[in-house]
């Protein structure tokens, strides 16, 4: 939801006619908050809501109940050892779950069979490897590794990858968003959030978008599927323009910040969303007071279960994690560092890790599929035996 864009035929103002072939077009506004919020309208071809049949599918596959009792606090799962394959959509696995949230983990290696309509929420999905293409409504969006793509509730979309991707895909079930105080008045992008404008890719426009695709729609909606079938092309969009839009944000182009001590972990927010945020770890320069101790403090934000995904580089406050790994620190408690990992930092000047924090105000449940990834080590690596981490 960044700025306006406009693609293709639209008509000069909303809700007036746009013929194409001497046939009526049909306006699609996409709107956000009721309608007060942000907004995209497209025009169709053909009627995006008339369909031919529909079928029930039944509870996606990759759905997984959550723990039904109590189980160690500090978790790690370990998502390397997801090897599932089949498409992004019907392959992905919940792994974590309240009712502002699901984080679901995906390796595809096939391209969707139909188009999705995810009804359930917002997607930000992490691009952890692979690359290829996303056919959306408004255009195709490439994606790679390093990406965090973000594609509205709703957005019709088909996952095409070009090479294996592992996707970590953050469902947010009310919304997803950049943080407001990042904009000025005029609804730019502040001179000092930590992007700009030019960060973001947008889809690329192409009124040959609905050729070779599937007159399918996959629709997900209280994690239950349901396949319409269309007698058209449900892209067979001629246009449109507004500011609701999917698009790619390479997290690399996140611009950290280095204080002379330790920043609080907020100066990482990167996207915020109905009851939880993102932060980017990125590689950057450490603090720089002469007695600094970069490593992360402990500390009990009490109100808050923090989700870490660690992409690459070596972490200056944690051990026994790597590229893939999942790490779950519940609210309530103190957390920091490994034993050991405090003391070695003084003196550092960068860091070259990257990851993704999700912080969420609601306690998350692991699901049994999150269970079964589970490294049973990562409890006893918090205990300290004599001067030995
Ligand atoms: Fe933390």
């Amino acid at each position: 939801m960044l700025h306006r864009l406009q693609y293709g035929q639209v008509p000069p103002k909303p809700h007036t006619t746009l013929y194409h072939d001497q046939k009526l077009a049909f306006e699609h506004c996409f709107t956000r908050q009721g309608f007060d919020g942000a907004y995209a309208m497209l025009y169709h071809r053909q009627p995006p809501h008339w369909i031919d049949s529909q079928e029930e599918i039944g509870r996606h596959p990759g759905w997984s109940a959550t723990e039904s009792h109590a189980r160690p606090l500090r978790r790690h799962f370990l998502s390397g050892q997801l090897v599932n394959g089949g498409s992004a959509f019907l392959g992905r696995e919940l792994l974590l779950s309240n009712a502002d949230l699901g984080v679901w983990f995906a390796v595809a290696d096939q391209p969707d069979p139909a188009l999705n309509c995810n009804a359930d929420g917002d997607e930000l999905v992490y691009v952890f490897s692979g690359k290829g293409q996303i056919y959306t409504s408004h255009g195709i969006l490439d994606y790679r590794a390093e990406d965090y793509i973000y594609l509205p509730r709703a957005v019709l979309h088909r996952w095409i990858p070009a090479e294996p991707t592992r996707l970590l895909i953050l469902e947010g079930r009310s919304w997803i968003d950049i943080p407001a105080n990042f904009r000025n008045a005029a609804g730019q992008l502040k001179m000092d959030a930590p992007y700009s404008h030019r960060d973001f890719r947008a889809p690329q426009w192409s009124e040959a978008l609905a050729q070779d695709q599937p007159q399918t729609v996959m629709v997900k909606r209280h994690d239950h599927l349901t396949r319409q079938h269309y007698h058209h092309h449900p892209l067979d969009i001629l246009g449109w323009d507004g500011q609701l839009w999917p698009f790619a944000f390479p997290i690399r182009c996140f611009q950290p910040r280095t204080g002379l001590v330790h920043l609080p972990p907020t100066v990482h927010t990167t996207f915020v969303g109905g009851g939880f945020v993102v932060c980017s770890f990125v590689p950057r320069m450490v603090d720089f007071h002469p007695q600094a101790i970069p490593c992360p403090y402990p500390h009990s934000s009490v109100d808050c279960d923090e989700v870490l995904f660690y992409v690459e580089g070596n972490f200056t406050s944690r051990k026994g994690v790597g590229p893939g790994s999942l790490s779950y620190h519940p609210a309530g408690l103190p957390h920091g560092p490994h034993p050991g990992t405090y003391e070695a930092s003084i003196g550092s000047k960068e860091t070259n890790e990257m990851a993704v924090m999700i912080d969420t105000f609601k306690p998350f449940l692991p699901t049994v599929r999150a269970t079964a990834l589970e490294d049973p080590a990562y409890q006893q690596s918090w205990v300290e035996k004599g001067s030995q981490a």
